[in-house]
């Protein structure tokens, strides 16, 4: 094994089968609940949503529910969002506030937790202690502008379930993106499902036949611990895919490039931005039809950082290389992935929809570095399947009957690709020491 085979892993991991009780299974979304979603860290917002002091927002997974609420400068928690009285939901959706305050019996609490109001106490005696009336701590991590929550206080620590995921994300300054935009849709099929379609590239010239012509072939897979990283080729030098073009199909490079930064504006409305397509329009003034596939990608690089520079914008450094080591996506485990970039990024976090195994709460977001004082304001629209872009939509059209097929009577299993389907794997491996059931069996055993 060579040393870039080593860096990107695209060699061949172990045949395996993956029982589908996992995506159709309403024992298994049961038992997810308790195994999984109560144990695990997950993406419950981003640092943005909370500018002040007394900012909030709900996170719900299932019947579990937090608010994450700033309670400094750089000081974020979490509660659980259950009354100490007689258990009624204290926050929804989000907000700010001075305090938190019951609707049922009106018992009151601060920013801290600390219990300030409660009605008629000395009917209690003492037994009320600060205590029994403080409300219950959720873990919080934050990372990469996300805040991440933990409903186990016993859970493993924030810094060990990020692993490597710092040092590939860090250098792309992602904390210092903002959302661009926001949306959450319902699609009838298993929050797997859902991911796993975002997280591998086998399915991408089929599903998605626009992208085709700018395919740079095979893509490749690197699982580091829980989480892995999925590129492809033709990532280096480029920003988000802008640069994913295959050389050797490219006659006028210029006009590839410009055809397929477009093509990302257009159908996936992230990934890149309105300035890489300024600048893809700009590379027929400055080079000739003939220039090579590196000197147009270099060019596009340079002058869409300079126009960005001249707005204020100032990119992130990263080297050609750790771009390419990275990848241009990172399934974060167990329901989140972050694609990053130098300029902008897009981030992802399917749910499911209650116990039903076959419905997920997908929350997608783009992301990009915006100059002082032009952060839009951007709302978490929901926007029904058929108003996506068309990238998104062709997915969505395909995961239903994904969900449905597995159906079918028999030992029915997914066979995903050991080489470029690795993140599917993994997920499920992961999933499998959660869950204590469902992780891939070897395919010669089964
Ligand atoms: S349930 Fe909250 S004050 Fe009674
Ligand atoms: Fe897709």
């Amino acid at each position: 094994m060579n040393k870039m085979q080593a860096i990107r892993s695209d060699v061949s991991d172990e045949a395996v089968e993956i029982p589908v009780a996992a995506y159709i299974s309403p024992d298994y979304a049961r038992a997810e609940r308790t195994h999984l979603w109560d144990k695990v860290w997950q993406v419950a917002c981003r640092e943005e949503e909370l500018p002040n002091v007394g900012d909030y927002v709900t996170y719900d997974i299932l019947e579990n529910s937090a608010i994450i609420v700033r309670t400094g400068p750089d000081e974020i928690v979490a509660y659980t969002n259950t009354c100490r009285h007689r258990g009624r939901r204290l926050t929804d959706g989000c907000g700010h506030a001075e305090k938190f305050a019951c609707k049922y019996h009106a018992w009151q609490w601060n920013l801290k937790g600390e219990n300030i109001h409660v009605s008629e106490k000395q009917d209690w005696s003492a037994a009320l202690t600060d205590e029994k009336l403080r409300l219950g701590r959720v873990k919080v991590g934050r990372w990469a502008g996300y805040v991440y929550v933990n409903f186990d206080p016993g859970c493993e620590p924030f810094e060990q379930f990020l692993g490597t995921l710092p040092h590939w994300i860090d250098p792309f300054e992602m904390g210092k993106m903002r959302y661009k935009w926001r949306r959450w849709t319902i699609i009838p099929c298993n929050w797997k499902a859902m991911l796993e379609a975002f997280i591998e590239t086998y399915h991408a010239s089929i599903i998605h036949p626009q992208n085709r012509k700018f395919s740079s072939g095979r893509g490749w897979n690197r699982s580091e611990g829980m989480h892995t990283a999925i590129g492809t080729a033709g990532r280096e030098g480029g920003g988000g895919l802008t640069a994913s073009v295959d050389p050797a199909r490219a006659k006028d490079h210029r006009q590839t490039v410009l055809a397929a930064t477009t093509n990302l504006h257009e159908t996936v409305e992230a990934l890149t931005t309105d300035t890489f397509v300024a600048a893809a329009k700009k590379l027929f003034d400055v080079l000739p039809e003939t220039a090579s596939a590196a000197e147009v990608s270099n060019t596009l690089m340079n002058m869409a950082r300079e126009m960005d520079q001249a707005r204020g914008v100032i990119w992130a450094d990263v080297s050609a290389e750790h771009m390419r080591d990275t990848g241009f996506n990172w399934h974060v485990f167990p329901n989140s992935l972050i694609e990053p970039g130098v300029s902008c990024g897009l981030g992802m976090r399917v749910r499911p929809n209650g116990y039903d195994p076959d419905s997920c709460i997908l929350d997608a977001h783009a992301l990009e570095r915006f100059p002082e004082g032009e952060v839009p304001k951007v709302e978490n629209v929901h926007l029904p399947k058929e108003q996506w872009p068309l990238l998104w939509l062709q997915d969505f059209e395909n995961l239903p009957d994904v969900q449905r097929g597995m159906k079918c009577s028999g030992d029915q299993a997914v066979r995903p690709n050991p080489v470029v389907e690795k993140a599917i794997i993994n997920l499920h491996r992961g999933l499998g020491k959660y869950m204590g059931a469902g992780a891939p069996r070897p395919m010669a055993q089964s």
